[in-house]
């Protein structure tokens, strides 16, 4: 049976550090499910399609091992689900620890046979977020180095109606 690890995440938007990681998961497991979550604590500027249709744009003729789909609710249900038993999460620096490490130890308390593994960031991409990324386009900054092409146009026509 081919191993199946899902990366959840927000992508509001996917970054190159997302991909990055996407990237390298991709060349370690047969299969790479990318989860575009539907309910989190944030409140996001993009739609859950355009955010699913940004990552798939972002990753889809990179990996051919990637699947992208977009889900609501309890992630270990989902992550059932699609028959994984690994959930992938990125660390940037050691500020990301406390909060992923409740995350982990609370996805394994609500379902045991479900591990969380870490990768550590590019350096590259260490300081990156959607945050920091939204903020400097809604500025007029140059963000074409740190998304994929397709988000770098959306981030302009949503700012700046170019
Ligand atoms: N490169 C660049 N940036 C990265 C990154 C990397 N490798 N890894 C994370 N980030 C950034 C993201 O851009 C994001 O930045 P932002 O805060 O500025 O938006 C931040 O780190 C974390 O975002 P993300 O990886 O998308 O995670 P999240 O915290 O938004 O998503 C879910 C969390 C969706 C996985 C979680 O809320 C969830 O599982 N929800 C489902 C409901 C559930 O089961 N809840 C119980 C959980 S115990």
């Amino acid at each position: 049976m081919k191993t199946v690890a899902v990366y959840p995440g927000t992508f509001d938007p996917i970054t190159n550090g997302h991909v990055d990681l996407i990237k390298r998961a991709a060349s370690i497991y047969p299969k790479v499910i990318v989860l575009v979550a539907a309910d989190t604590r944030k409140e996001c500027m993009f739609t859950m399609d355009e955010r699913v249709n940004m990552v798939r744009e972002g990753v889809d003729k990179l990996c051919p091992n990637v699947q992208v789909e977009p889900f609501q609710g309890l992630l270990v249900e989902i992550v059932k689900k699609y028959g994984a038993k690994i959930i992938l999460r990125g660390l940037r620096a050691v500020s990301d620890f406390e909060y992923e490490s409740q995350m982990a130890l609370m996805n394994r308390r609500l379902e045991k046979g479900i591990e969380t593994f870490f990768m550590i960031s590019s350096e590259e991409y260490a300081y990156l977020s959607s945050s920091f990324v939204k903020e400097i386009a809604g500025l007029g900054g140059d963000v074409s180095t740190m998304v994929p092409a397709g988000v770098d146009k959306e981030l302009r026509k949503r700012f700046f109606k170019v």
